[in-house]
């Protein structure tokens, strides 16, 4: 069942059911996050390795009281600024969060959503919800009803319809070490928009693999079909001419190559538009059969790094 009221989510939710649930980033399924029974639920319908943890969701800052032990100065400005939105926090679990959240980590990652039908929701119940991406493990986020109804429709009783997500692309991940920001995730808040707040940022890098968000994978986000990111989009549309190909293209390109097998789509050299639509798109594409989708390399700034983030990942490599 699609709908927008969320009467019935309550009751499904403190039943300790799943439902699709819309936030501004891409839907979620969602669960009580003090229930192990939903817990165990979103695990097995994602089939989502019990190694990755899971993202709480809150609707008011009090809620962190019971389930995180500090927050650690700079954690406080990221959440004056940013909270509700698209940032989610690393910070020191309380005992009231099983270590079935965390996957047996000291730290729960936390996010208030903006999503207007998300905190009526959060707001309503007493518990807080966990919500990782509703798609099965290592596939494209869905970012409409209809895409979670595809992945989950006869699994799940109810789907939370609050439209598309209007960013489109999944929450920044930030943890704290003493006076440190460390990037986890590159998501909808840029790193330029963290750097204005709490200056400048360790990027979770090789050099800190002592704690890892394991669903940063080297693979992750990817259509069935094979998707190729491309620096030099003109020489690949050349190389793979033969075949029939979705060509994506950030901004506008002179002299296309005319021939009946390569679709076009811009993205009119805007990034947030870019961020909103790149994974509808690639929905889209993928039900039509085409052999290959070249998306050309965004530049490498602001949205840009996170979009390119998620196409390196998305890719092929030939
Ligand atoms: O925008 C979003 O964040 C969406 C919406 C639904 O809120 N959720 C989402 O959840 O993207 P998910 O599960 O698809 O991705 C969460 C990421 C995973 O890579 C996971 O490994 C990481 O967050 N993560 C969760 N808890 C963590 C923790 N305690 N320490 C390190 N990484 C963590
Ligand atoms: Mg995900």
């Amino acid at each position: 069942m699609i709908t927008s009221t969320i009467h019935l989510a309550e009751t499904i939710l403190k039943n300790n059911g799943i439902i699709g649930f819309p936030t501004e980033t891409v839907y979620g399924l969602a669960g009580s996050a003090f229930s192990d029974k939903a817990i165990h639920t979103i695990f097995q319908l994602k089939n989502r390795p019990h190694n990755n943890p899971l993202i709480v969701h809150i609707g008011s800052v009090h809620q962190l009281e019971g389930i995180v032990r500090e927050i650690p100065p700079k954690a406080n400005v990221l959440i004056n600024q940013f909270w509700p939105g698209p940032l989610t926090l690393l910070l020191k679990k309380s005992s009231r969060i099983s270590d079935l959240v965390t996957a047996g980590q000291d730290t729960v990652a936390i996010r208030m959503p903006s999503h207007p039908l998300a905190l009526e929701l959060l707001n309503s119940i007493d518990f807080p919800l966990v919500a990782p991406s509703a798609n099965p493990y290592q596939s494209i986020s869905p970012t409409m009803p209809k895409h979670v109804d595809s992945y989950f429709g006869a699994k799940i009783p109810l789907i939370l319809d609050g439209g598309p997500c209007n960013k489109g692309i999944e929450s920044t991940i930030v943890g704290f070490e003493g006076d440190q920001v460390i990037v986890y995730r590159l998501g909808a808040i840029t790193l330029e928009d963290l750097e204005s707040c709490v200056g400048t940022l360790l990027e979770n890098n090789k050099s800190h693999e002592k704690i890892k968000s394991p669903g940063m994978a080297k693979k992750h986000y990817s259509p069935k079909t094979p998707l190729l990111c491309s620096s030099f989009i003109r020489n690949d549309i050349q190389k793979y001419v033969s075949k029939k190909i979705a060509v994506v293209y950030f901004d506008e390109l002179d002299d296309l190559e005319s021939n009946e097998g390569i679709d076009y789509y811009s993205f009119q050299g805007d990034l947030q538009h870019a961020s909103a639509n790149l994974y509808g798109l690639l929905h889209d594409l993928d039900s039509r059969n085409y052999d290959l989708i070249i998306i050309e390399k965004f530049p490498d700034l602001d949205l840009g790094k996170t979009l390119n983030d998620r196409l390196e990942r998305a890719s092929f490599k030939d």
